[in-house]
């Protein structure tokens, strides 16, 4: 008799009957009968002793890295990609997720030496659409080769006699293991695809790359075991709207994790961008209300952008609060803050937070730049064109400092700001930095420094 169970394809919780809510994390609809008998990952048999090795003797050779000779992506994956490493690359489809990874791989290819060679198997696209594509953004090469397969058990065949330096799989969603009869993008599949490609990477020592796909709500389709279960876990965000990509390191086990790379799509594929700052603030109109740049760090990248807040009187019971590019509880404890310590009466107002050119702010040092916008934006006085800003703000109104002020302030002097709001404890690091901005043409100045303490204080300076 098949033993079967009913697993939710968000959480992973098993339960005997059909639900409509998943009991454990109370996803409606969630759950889905699957076949547990042929599960490819039991183990079988005794286990035998294992061959242990002092620390110091293990050699790290094999995590020799490959540059993909796309900066933006070397960055995130904090140098390269790591021979016998899996990395999981998520996002929306239509995001570009194939389409720069064909890119890697030509590149990719290009390095491997004589014999050597990247695989590229696509489930989702014909090897004619994939050629169509790789010819139009310039990504083709010999020692690329193709594939077009969703069968594990074909995949795994293929690397096995190619022995590739890299393997790239399009994607883990629609790879299917004949042995088990869930469905593609179930969870036992994904799990157990992911774990027998994972496991044969560790072994023959190529580097792998996934591709996931992501529900509507964000997070990766399927379990979220496989972001345990890879070394390094890699989201694309952005907006249909714009043609900007971020690439962000949510989980890295060889670099730093939070890093990002910035893209931008066009008819000839991603192309990384250097000078992101330029780009998210070129279209900031200066000198008008609820307008501020903030200059952010996001992974070990200082960026400038622009923070916007629109404040209108309501016509609802309730006032909305929305905001896109910041955390909605944020703002809402940051309304909160501008009424009780400023006293604002925004109890009868909307209040409207956007980050200029669809960029996502992770970080609260952001708080200031919000709160300012805001201010700014109720008093409808401009704030200078010529100061940036940055600082986390707590409950009493205080003005916390934060990470690497003098990478921020770099920065805001590179794009030609001269003024700087910075919190009161970042003062003495930023100044002893001894940043000169440079003041229209010859005359070299010191970036001025406005150090505060308190956010009244620096409403003050508006
Ligand atoms: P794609 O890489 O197929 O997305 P994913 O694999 O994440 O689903 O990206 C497809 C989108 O990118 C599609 O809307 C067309 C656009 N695109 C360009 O604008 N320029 C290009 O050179 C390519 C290849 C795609
Ligand atoms: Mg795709």
């Amino acid at each position: 008799m098949a033993k079967s169970m009913f697993v939710c394809q968000s959480c992973g919780s098993q339960q005997r009957k059909w639900q409509g809510q998943c009991p454990d994390c109370g996803g409606w609809n969630s759950i889905v009968e699957e076949n547990l008998e042929a599960s490819a990952v039991r183990a079988a048999g005794k286990g035998k002793a294992l061959l242990t090795s002092a620390i110091t003797d293990v050699s790290s050779e094999k995590n020799a890295r490959r540059s993909t000779l796309i900066e933006e992506l070397d960055r995130v994956l904090g140098g390269g990609l790591v021979t016998g490493s899996a990395v999981l690359i998520g996002g929306d489809p239509g995001i570009g997720k194939s389409t720069l990874l064909l890119q890697a791989a030509a590149r990719l290819a290009e390095q491997s030496g004589v014999g050597g060679s990247v695989l590229y198997i696509t489930g989702e696209e014909s090897m004619q659409q994939v050629n169509l594509r790789g010819e139009r953004i310039g990504a083709l090469h010999k020692q690329l080769q193709l594939a077009a397969a969703c069968e594990l058990e074909s995949m795994l065949a293929t690397i096995d006699k190619l022995r590739p330096d890299v393997v790239i799989i399009d994607s883990i969603q629609t790879t299917v293991s004949s042995r088990l009869s869930s469905a593609p993008g179930t969870v036992s599949q994904v799990r157990d695809c992911s774990a027998a490609l994972i496991q044969q990477t560790k072994k023959i020592g190529h580097a792998l790359i996934l591709v996931g796909h992501v529900t509507k709500d964000g997070a990766l389709a399927g379990p979220r075991v496989l972001e345990h279960m890879v070394d390094a876990v890699v989201y694309f965000e952005g907006d249909r709207g714009h043609a900007h990509r971020i690439l962000r390191a949510v989980k890295n086990r060889f670099g730093p994790a939070g890093e990002i790379g910035v893209f931008e799509m066009t008819d000839a594929g991603l192309i990384g961008i250097r000078d992101a700052s330029r780009l998210f603030l070129a279209e900031r109109a200066t000198d008008v209300p609820g307008s501020v740049v903030f200059a952010c760090l996001e992974g070990t990248r200082p960026m400038l952008v622009e923070v916007q807040a629109l404040i209108a009187p309501t016509v609802y019971a309730t006032p909305k609060r929305s905001s896109v590019g910041v955390d909605s509880g944020r703002v809402a404890m940051l309304t909160a803050v501008l009424e009780r310590r400023i006293g604002l009466p925004l109890s009868q107002h909307d209040v409207y937070i956007n980050v200029a050119g669809g960029v996502r702010i992770t970080e609260p040092a952001v708080d200031l730049a919000v709160l300012m916008a805001m201010i700014s934006a109720y008093q409808e006085k401009p704030l200078n064109a010529h100061i940036a800003l940055f600082g986390e703000v707590g409950l009493t109104g205080e003005v916390r400092p934060v990470g690497q002020p003098e990478a921020r302030a770099r920065e805001a002097v590179n794009l030609g700001f001269t003024h700087l709001l910075l919190p009161k404890e970042n003062h003495e690091r930023v100044q002893k930095a001894n940043i000169i901005a440079n003041m229209r043409g010859d005359k070299e100045m010191p970036l001025a420094l406005m150090p505060v303490r308190h956010l009244s204080e620096a409403a003050q300076k508006l």
